[in-house]
């Protein structure tokens, strides 16, 4: 039977949610510690990753920043208005947060463009090997997974750890004064924006899971979710051990940039 769950306490205590959530995230925080504190952080916030490496993260990330807006489009598609608080919750939600990404592309291109890696390079170059599971799995999850599945992968792990990494960096002033200052602020505006000074998405997110499984979900649901949790942190973590990897690789030029 769905024990229904809906939020008393503040949004952002993890007390406020049912246990099987706390358990989770507590079961989850080890592999989400790997990313946010990857040895990839200290190195670009002392702004010593070389072009080859910093070609790799802009060029690596981009297709989960490109499709970023799908994933939440394909979870939108899984609610139906009515049938239940947590879809309509959910729906709410994602319809207003798809509108909130829209220009986070154009950002993401203006940071790679003042981090010296070309827009045409980001678009058209041809991602670094290894750097495709967090772009695959989301997308597999967002299409074929539960809509609670879809968003804990995405909406909750994703958005959780990318607040935490963009706030270290954007708190390194030697990163930001790496910046020729004629182009630091659009260079920064993602940063800026995904830093999780006060942010509340990953929080909002989870109060969706939770109000779409309720108070006590099945084991094997609770697992589940669990599993796409983790997944999502260890496929952000194996991009991360790439770009790390790269400094030490051979520069490579791509067709799109020869
Ligand atoms: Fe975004």
């Amino acid at each position: 039977m769905h024990a229904h769950f809906e939020r008393t306490g503040p949004l952002t205590e993890i007390a406020s949610y049912p246990s099987w959530a706390q358990d989770m995230v507590a079961e989850c925080e080890e592999t989400k510690q790997s990313v946010v504190t990857h040895d990839l952080w200290p190195i670009m916030r002392e702004a010593r990753l070389n072009h080859g490496a910093t070609r790799h993260f802009m060029v690596g990330i981009w297709p989960v920043i490109e499709r970023f807006p799908g994933y939440m489009a394909m979870n939108l598609l899984k609610t139906r208005f009515g049938r239940s608080d947590g879809d309509n919750m959910a729906r709410r939600w994602l319809v207003r947060n798809i509108r909130v990404e829209q220009n986070h592309a154009e950002y993401w291109l203006n940071w790679a463009e003042g981090a010296t890696i070309p827009r045409e390079e980001v678009l058209h170059g041809v991602a670094p090997a290894g750097t495709d599971a967090l772009a695959n799995w989301c997308e597999e999850i967002s299409k074929n997974g539960s809509l609670a599945a879809g968003m804990a992968a995405t909406n909750y792990a994703v958005e959780g750890a990318t607040g935490e990494w963009s706030q270290l960096l954007y708190d390194s002033l030697t990163y930001r004064e790496s910046f020729p200052q004629n182009v630091r602020v659009g260079s920064l505006r993602w940063l800026q924006l995904h830093a999780a000074y006060d942010d509340t998405h990953p929080w909002e997110a989870l109060e969706i899971i939770c109000t779409l499984l309720g108070k006590s979900p099945a084991p094997h649901d609770v697992a589940h979710i669990t599993e796409c949790v983790k997944r999502s942190y260890i496929c952000m973590r194996l991009l991360a051990d790439r770009c790390v990897e790269a400094r030490f690789e051979p520069l490579v030029v791509s067709e799109a940039a020869a």
